[in-house]
């Protein structure tokens, strides 16, 4: 079988969508910016949501990426074969451009034409929507497949559950998707055997969606949107595996260096300890890509996956007994690795292992409270109250106190446990939910509105703290703007003030917003705002405010600045160290 290293694989996927005249654009944070709806970006879509919605690109209609993406929601799955917290995933979209007929025929050629993945034309499977009473059935995508050649026996109609993407937020653009199967030659598991089951006969190597139509709020119904789009997502690691003719993704030489590294570290068989090797490299890798993009480890929101995949991948590592150096040396690799294509800074191994030595710290503190415990054991049954005071106020990981339980005779009353977990886990389930309506994927006029305003308190923390104050995050609900800088006090009450009143005088004006494209080195020329600006590629749309602020953005954005009414500042409080962060709100 033909090799694909994985840069030839990337290079591969450029050189085909440039061929159809679309345009690369870099790979923006793992961190959402003016997005409050999501902890981390989870597909290649996400950032796009507003030129889904009809705002211009400045790079144009047609794009090709391969996006960096963390999804922890199978995060217990992984050291199976594939399931990965962080991925990357190759797309191309038309906006308002292409759609159904060019989809179909270049997915086709991509995966069949020898110049590129080569795939066997009498194994390729594909599905597409069976319709309901939103959409109706595809049959419009089924009849380009059978035009390229695939035959009605490949073609399978399946419902919404398997053929419609959306979003988790569950608003913003959406709509049916047709995704393509590779038929590994097994025989059928039985008369209804489709590529939607999980007896292995079809492994799933892309998915085209045709984003039709948006759903505006939550719970909302999906509704015809004003632009017909294509968004095309590839898994790389799995595709890399599946091309190579790999049974799992650690096979890769994305994930092998790593394997081994672990083996020399612990001289213990990968074999016989798959999930532990598995976890520990994978966990290391996406907290390497997360600590990159400027997280650090913490108490809630991003902060808290990272500690949690840091800390689930310590635990593999002392199960496996492997020295501290097994982290620096996994992520020195990742270093190499992604050399040229992601920058990750030297200190975020510091980081990193400062987390590992705050986890240690942790385990010894749990052990002494258990056995502070021991002594007050009435008989042999340790209660799951009490295992989840540890696990909860401590964070000792249950199965820690399981293993002690053990060497001291006791067991651990895991049903108890898990019901304690359960309740703890619903109540803040609900507490969170609030942060996950809205942002951007609402693109409701609120958010474009507090996006205005937005940059206009920029332009007036500049006024005030001078030109070296710069956008250190942004994120953006339906009901608030919150706008993180670079400051070293907390600001006053008089400070407030002028900042209220600067971009309250702005609305008041009435000022026109406008944009304008340009290349990046114009828009640098003229003084526009804009520390992350290579997100867009070399063509950037830059927001002019009057004469008060220019920056380079995406958008969307309001009108006038007299659609925002009023602006108030609610909150002013530390982010990090060296950096504040104000909540404000409009009054429309
Ligand atoms: N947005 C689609 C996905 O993530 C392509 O599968």
């Amino acid at each position: 079988m033909r090799k694909i290293t994985y840069q030839e694989l990337r290079k591969m996927w450029f050189d085909f969508y440039q061929s159809h005249e679309h345009q690369i654009i870099p790979s923006w944070s793992l961190v959402p910016e003016n997005d409050g709806s999501v902890l981390f970006t989870t597909a290649g879509m996400q950032p796009l949501v507003p030129f889904l919605l009809g705002e211009k690109h400045p790079a144009g209609k047609r794009l090709c990426d391969i996006q960096k993406c963390v999804r922890t929601g199978d995060i217990d799955e992984v050291g199976d074969n594939s399931h990965l917290t962080f991925f990357e995933m190759m797309g191309n979209w038309s906006l308002g451009d292409y759609f159904k007929k060019e989809k179909v025929a270049w997915s086709y050629d991509f995966l069949t034409n020898p110049k590129y993945l080569g795939l066997d034309k009498n194994r390729i499977a594909v599905t597409a929507f069976a319709g309901d009473e939103v959409a109706p059935r595809d049959t419009e995508v089924v009849e380009y497949w059978k035009q390229v050649g695939i035959p009605e026996e490949r073609i399978f109609y399946l419902p919404k559950s398997e053929n419609w993407w959306q979003l988790a937020t569950g608003t913003g653009p959406c709509g049916p998707d047709s995704e393509m199967f590779f038929d590994t030659g097994k025989p059928a598991c039985s008369p209804s055997c489709n590529p939607s089951c999980d007896c292995g006969k079809y492994v799933e190597i892309g998915n085209d969606v045709y984003m039709q139509y948006v759903i505006h709020q939550k719970d909302g119904e999906a509704v015809p949107a004003k632009q017909r789009n294509v968004d095309t997502g590839m898994g790389l690691e799995r595709l890399l595996c599946f091309v190579n003719g790999y049974q799992t993704v650690y096979e890769s030489e994305i994930f092998a260096p790593a394997i081994q590294i672990v083996a020399a570290d612990c001289q213990k068989s990968y074999a016989e300890n798959l999930k532990a090797f598995r976890v520990l490299v994978e966990h290391t890798r996406a907290a390497t890509m997360i600590l990159s993009d400027g997280v650090l480890p913490s108490a809630t929101g991003q902060g808290y996956v990272l500690r949690r995949l840091i800390r689930r991948a310590v635990r593999m590592a002392n199960q496996l007994e492997c020295s501290r150096d097994v982290y620096v040396k996994i992520i020195q690799f990742y270093r190499e690795f992604f050399q040229g294509i992601y920058q990750i800074d030297e200190n975020i191994t510091k980081n990193y292992l400062d987390e590992v030595d705050k986890f240690s710290k942790t385990i010894e503190q749990g052990i002494r409270e258990f056995n502070k415990i021991l002594p007050y054991l009435k008989d042999k049954t340790l209660s799951g109250k009490t295992a989840f005071r540890l696990y909860e106020t401590y964070g000792f990981p249950i199965e820690l106190t399981q293993e002690l339980a053990t060497e001291h005779g006791l067991t651990v009353n895991m049903e108890e446990f898990e019901i304690a977990k359960t309740k703890h886990s619903e109540l803040s389930h609900t507490a969170s939910a609030g942060t996950f309506k809205g942002g951007l994927a609402d693109t409701s006029e609120e958010t474009a509105y507090l996006h205005t305003a937005t940059h206009l308190l920029l332009a007036g923390l500049k006024k005030l703290l001078g030109k070296g104050v710069v956008q250190k995050g942004s994120n953006i609900t339906p009901e608030r703007l919150c706008f993180g800088f670079n400051c070293d006090h907390k600001l006053t009450a008089d400070e407030i003030v002028f900042l209220e009143n600067f971009v309250n005088d702005a609305i008041q004006k009435q000022i026109p917003v406008t944009y304008k494209e340009m290349s990046l080195t114009e828009a640098r020329e003229i003084g526009a705002e804009g520390s992350f600006a290579n997100k867009y590629g070399e063509r950037v749309k830059v927001y002019s405010i009057g004469d008060v602020s220019t920056e380079i953005c995406g958008g969307p954005h309001a009108n006038n600045t007299a659609d925002l009414v009023s602006f108030k500042i609610k909150k002013e409080e530390s982010s990090s160290a060296g950096i504040r962060r104000i909540k404000a709100v409009i009054k429309k």
